[in-house]
């Protein structure tokens, strides 16, 4: 639509100059004042004339008749001034020239934007605690992190997706004196993360009646930043038990990570940073520990060295950062995590800042709301947590027994059930936009009817299923569009770039998951309304045939925009 919009708006702007030969007003302006009307009797595009009254020094309504008075463009079938707005009725068989061409030529590079240009992007994103449960609360920065770095590489960013795995800290001391007490090689072999986990918890639970464990903890740990040898074994291990379990989640999301460089490879590349911080005399002392005052800009001090001297969270995101411009040269940086942790990332963001780094202004953080699942809260320290395993094991178990009862002799069943149970928790999960707080239902996540992603992935394989049975169509035929529900869906088709824009610019995969559901509704409306295959008119049959075919490629890009999988068949 943005090809549309563009020679519809220089129209209109030869219109104005016309009309008003003193006014300045460029047809860009004009693109940007461009609406899409609620109901499609008002029109394909509208033009709000009073957003042109001030400019012009016209009242609406004269404005949309002096634009409307012999407006002519080959695009157009039909326009009107009313009531202040300027409507147009775009030529179905234009648009449908049009679109489906791109659509059909462009196939997998359909609907990306030119905006990266070579540029690098760094995300950071996903980052569990080693040997904490990897839980629902992690299922945001995961899918939201891995759709932002999806959108940013389709409209031509270099990207980096950073796992800035939490594996460092006084955890690994108090699960090194657990293991040693309790543990037990070949059964945390066997068992992974899950026994790891358990052996945290025990720690917590012992620590409890017995304050000298904590003390033998951070012993522990002191030895492991010493470098001694066992401890540094042992957490070799710990984190490497720990990130086959990850994988195996990622796999089933398809996502791969860039780097894996966690919290511990920080360690040397703090003190320069603490240092620097000091030579420009941004630290102080306060009460034993060294902060950045921050009062100024109406936040709490940041905490740079505990009055033990040893580094903090804050201290490491600045190395961190640091060493990620200095090793990507990034144009931006966005870090996707809990809203909680919003505070946290102004005040570093500040930090950063105050020391000169002119880079400040491209960190970014994204931050989103919190998930219950069927109305419960999640606790963390308690162990007493639901795994984001666990939640996808479910919806594909639920998944694989309404396949089996639905349609039993699909070839890849296990495989099917897979995409469309994960991708029904990740559509579910994203259909809100981010900073809303989330409830999950898994009935309502499941169910294939409703706006789902059982529902679009459904849409999906049945727009497959027509091409398998209708054959490819002729892209060189002319098109001629006849219902309603034709035009509504090439419309609909026509706007996914626009959609990928918006959902960079405010960093919200559920604008693609909204759009994914018009498509999905256009499409069924036209299924359900036009005869495809039974059409004898061989134009109107390969139209619709373009239609479907369209229908795939655009549904299939903005699946792998959100962390969906493609499903041929159901
Ligand atoms: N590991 C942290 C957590 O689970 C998230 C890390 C986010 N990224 C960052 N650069 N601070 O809370």
């Amino acid at each position: 639509m943005l090809y549309i919009k563009k020679i519809i708006s220089e129209k209109i702007e030869e219109k104005v100059r016309s009309a008003y030969p003193e006014a300045e007003i460029g047809a860009d302006t004009i693109e940007q004042m461009l609406e899409y009307p609620p109901d499609a009797k008002m029109g394909d595009l509208a033009l709000p004339c009073f957003k042109l009254s001030k400019t012009l020094r016209n009242a609406p309504p004269r404005i949309a008749a002096a634009i409307a008075d012999g407006f002519d463009c080959p695009c157009v079938e039909r326009a009107e001034a009313l009531n202040g707005y300027f409507n147009l009725y775009l030529d179905g068989n234009y648009m449908a020239r049009k679109v489906l061409l791109e659509i059909s030529e462009k196939k997998e590079k359909y609907g990306a934007p030119s905006l990266g240009d070579g540029k690098v992007v760094v995300l950071d994103y996903s980052s569990p605690n080693v040997a904490k449960p990897f839980h629902i609360g992690h299922l945001g920065t995961t899918v939201i992190g891995h759709s932002l770095k999806r959108l940013h590489e389709f409209a031509g960013y270099k990207c980096v997706g950073i796992n800035y795995l939490g594996d460092w800290g006084t955890q690994f001391g108090k699960l090194i004196v657990a293991y040693r007490m309790w543990g037990n090689k070949e059964l945390i072999e066997e068992g992974g993360i899950d026994k790891l986990v358990e052996l945290y918890v025990k720690f917590h639970a012992e620590a409890e009646k017995d304050a000298s464990l904590n003390d033998k903890a951070r012993e522990e740990f002191h030895k492991l930043e010493q470098g001694d040898e066992e401890n540094i074994a042992l957490w070799q291990w710990f984190v490497e038990i720990s990130l086959a379990e990850y994988q195996k989640t990622y796999k089933q999301l398809g996502i791969e990570f860039d780097s894996y460089k966690g919290e511990s490879f920080y360690t040397d590349k703090m003190p320069a940073q603490v240092q620097k911080l000091r030579d420009m005399g941004l630290m102080k002392i306060d009460d034993g520990a060294s902060i950045v005052d921050l009062e100024e800009y109406g936040m709490p001090p940041c905490l740079i060295l505990k009055r033990d001297g040893s580094t903090l969270y804050p201290t490491r995101d600045i190395a961190a950062a640091v060493y990620r411009k200095e090793t990507y040269g990034f144009d931006k940086a966005i870090y996707v995590t809990s809203a909680g942790q919003s505070l946290h990332f102004k005040q570093w963001f500040k930090v950063v800042e105050l020391m000169g780094y002119d880079w400040y202004d491209k960190l970014v953080h994204v931050p989103y709301g919190t998930v219950s699942i069927n109305g419960e809260k999640l606790a963390t320290r308690t162990g007493n947590v639901i795994l984001l395993k666990d939640l996808f094991a479910l919806a594909i178990e639920k998944v694989s027994a309404i396949i089996n009862e639905k349609n039993p002799d699909l070839p890849n069943r296990e495989e099917t059930a897979e995409a469309v149970g994960i991708g029904a928790v990740v559509f579910y999960y994203l259909s809100g936009s981010r900073m809303k707080d989330i409830n999950f239902l898994m009935e309502d996540a499941l169910s294939f009817d409703g706006n789902t992603g059982p529902y679009v992935q459904y849409t999906y394989a049945r727009a497959c299923s027509v091409l398998e049975k209708g054959g490819e169509p002729d892209a060189s035929m002319e098109f001629t569009v006849t219902a309603d529900e034709e035009k509504e869906l090439v419309k609909a088709l026509s706007t996914f770039e626009e959609k990928v824009l918006e959902a960079i610019d405010t960093y919200e995969p559920s604008v693609i998951i909204r759009y994914i559901l018009d498509v999905a509704s256009a499409f069924n409306r036209f299924y359900h309304n036009c005869t495809i295959l039974g059409v004898d008119d061989e134009k109107i049959r390969n139209t619709r045939l373009m239609l479907a075919s369209a229908t795939k490629t655009v549904l299939g890009n903005a699946f792998g925009l959100v962390c969906m999988k493609k499903t041929e068949k159901i």
